[in-house]
């Protein structure tokens, strides 16, 4: 069930990017401070019941430091750079059962760090390591326990302050420095997550086609049948895990926004909506696509389609370097405001003008998420929404639907290698006052767009968006 340096490809691919990580580690050293020292743990294997595990999955700033895949590791980090990784020892019996095993001795030349010592010893040499240390930094909140492990370990080193040892007196989240360096993306991401758009993009366009198909067959199709279409395109095309749970939601079923692929009827008249995306190599992929089960769009599906497309498409026109995070949520709003009106979706009589609508929020009882959210090696990636620079600037609204008062400070300032989702969508549940025709309609469009200095790179067009064409690949 784990994964490791399981087959020579993997083993390459890891080699070939030792350097990378050895200059992220370099990076994230000289912002330690004089006397400081990192811990990076990786995450632990979970039980999801009895005695079996869930899937590993490694945890993403540990990775992101190592390209280490392994579970039981531990990376520190000095300020002058120096790297120790503590990783599981080779272990002939344990490596029948569970896989192949790097070990301490081939560690260093294969992930490029100074020094690596089997796991067992992290405990007795961890104190050691902090000795004399002016302040340590770990990921707060990250993993359970961790806190009071560092402070096991500084009272250690407090019991031999006497003999003349230093204890850090600082403590503080590793993460407020890791989430800006992955924040924008260099190169090598950028090309894994272009590569994990492409088979993404692929097995949207599989599930589209096998719902068409299905159903001009005379089959019962299920939400199942489509997710695993979405399951067999990622895996073999190599991706090792879907990103997220995938959702494959038929009919009414769209408009609950976290629904699962579960069983209910695939049915010709209605629309599925799918949001699946494939992880590959560590970083993830995040598309929603809504069409026709049986490749024609209805017309009323057809107008609120359309609607969610011109609202995507007034947000791709507003993500740009230099233009703010909420700027593509905003021009989506305005869109989806206007085109509520124009639907009969709220009534003007009621609800006012387009402005109104955006002021009062009254669009939200049909959009009620943000438009987009960073996307990286986690499907909601790290990295803050608010501008570092602009932190002070602090404004107070009240929200016009609770009443509540909000403090807002300036959304974040976007820059060539940040990586976003835009993701408008319309959910309409049968209310009072709602043209029945769309009534158990949920629509949403998502793609993924890395930001340029002119815009933005929209890296999971391989599956189209433009109903027209939709329907034309379901015809095929
Ligand atoms: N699939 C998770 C999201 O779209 O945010
Ligand atoms: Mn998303
Ligand atoms: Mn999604």
């Amino acid at each position: 069930m784990r994964r490791g340096f399981a087959d020579a490809s993997t083993m390459a691919r890891m080699t070939a990017s030792t350097a990378l990580y050895a200059q992220r580690r370099a990076r994230l050293a000289s912002m330690l401070g004089e006397g400081g020292i990192a811990i990076i743990p990786t995450a632990p294997e979970r039980l999801r019941n009895r005695d079996t595990d869930y899937l590993y999955r490694h945890d993403s700033y540990f990775y992101y430091l190592t390209g280490f895949t392994e579970p039981g590791a531990c990376l520190v980090l000095a300020a002058d750079g120096t790297s120790t990784l503590f990783c599981q020892p080779k272990d002939l019996e344990r490596e029948i059962w569970d896989g192949y095993r790097l070990g301490p001795d081939a560690a260093v030349a294969a992930l490029g760090v100074d020094a690596a010592q089997s796991s067992a010893q992290l405990e007795s040499q961890l104190p050691r390591l902090l000795e004399n240390r002016s302040r340590v930094w770990y990921p707060f909140a990250i993993h359970a326990g961790l806190a009071a492990r560092v402070e096991g370990w500084l009272n250690q080193v407090r019991a031999r302050v006497r003999y003349g040892a230093l204890c850090p007196a600082q403590q503080d989240d590793l993460c407020t420095l890791l989430d800006e360096m992955r924040l924008v993306k260099d190169a090598h991401e950028q090309d894994i997550m272009r590569a994990a758009s492409v088979i993404s993009a692929g097995a949207h366009i599989r599930a589209m086609q096998c719902s068409a198909r299905m159903l001009r067959d005379g089959q019962d199709v299920r939400e199942y049948h489509l997710d695993a279409e979405l399951q067999h395109e990622f895996r073999r095309h190599g991706s090792q895990a879907v990103a997220y749970n995938s959702i494959v939601a038929a009919g009414a079923n769209a408009c609950v926004l976290h629904y699962r692929a579960d069983a209910a009827p695939v049915r010709a008249g209605e629309l599925v909506l799918i949001d699946a995306g494939c992880e590959l190599d560590g970083y993830a992929s995040d598309i929603t696509r809504t069409f026709p089960a049986n490749g024609q769009f209805t017309g009323p599906q057809r107008a609120l389609y359309d609607l969610v497309l011109a609202s995507q498409e007034a947000a791709v026109a507003a993500t740009r370097a230099g233009a703010r995070f909420n700027d593509p949520h905003d021009a989506t709003v305005a869109v989806l405001a206007q085109g509520m009106l124009d639907l009969g979706l709220l009534d003007k009589n009621k609800v006012g003008s387009a402005q109104d609508v955006i002021d009062s929020r009254a669009y939200f009882q049909f959009y009620m998420h943000r438009t987009g959210h960073w996307l990286g090696m986690d499907v909601h990636d790290c990295g803050s929404y608010v501008e570092p620079s602009e932190l002070g600037q602090v404004s107070e609204r009240r929200d016009p639907l609770s009443g509540e008062a909000i403090k807002n400070r300036p959304s974040r300032i976007l820059r060539p290698g940040m990586v976003l989702t835009i993701e408008p969508g319309i959910y309409v549940r049968p209310a009072e006052g709602v043209p029945e025709a769309y009534w158990n309609t949920g629509i949403r469009i998502e793609d993924d767009a890395i930001v340029t200095d002119s815009g933005c790179e929209l890296i999971t067009r391989g599956v189209p968006v433009k109903a027209d064409e939709i329907e034309a690949l379901m015809r095929a």
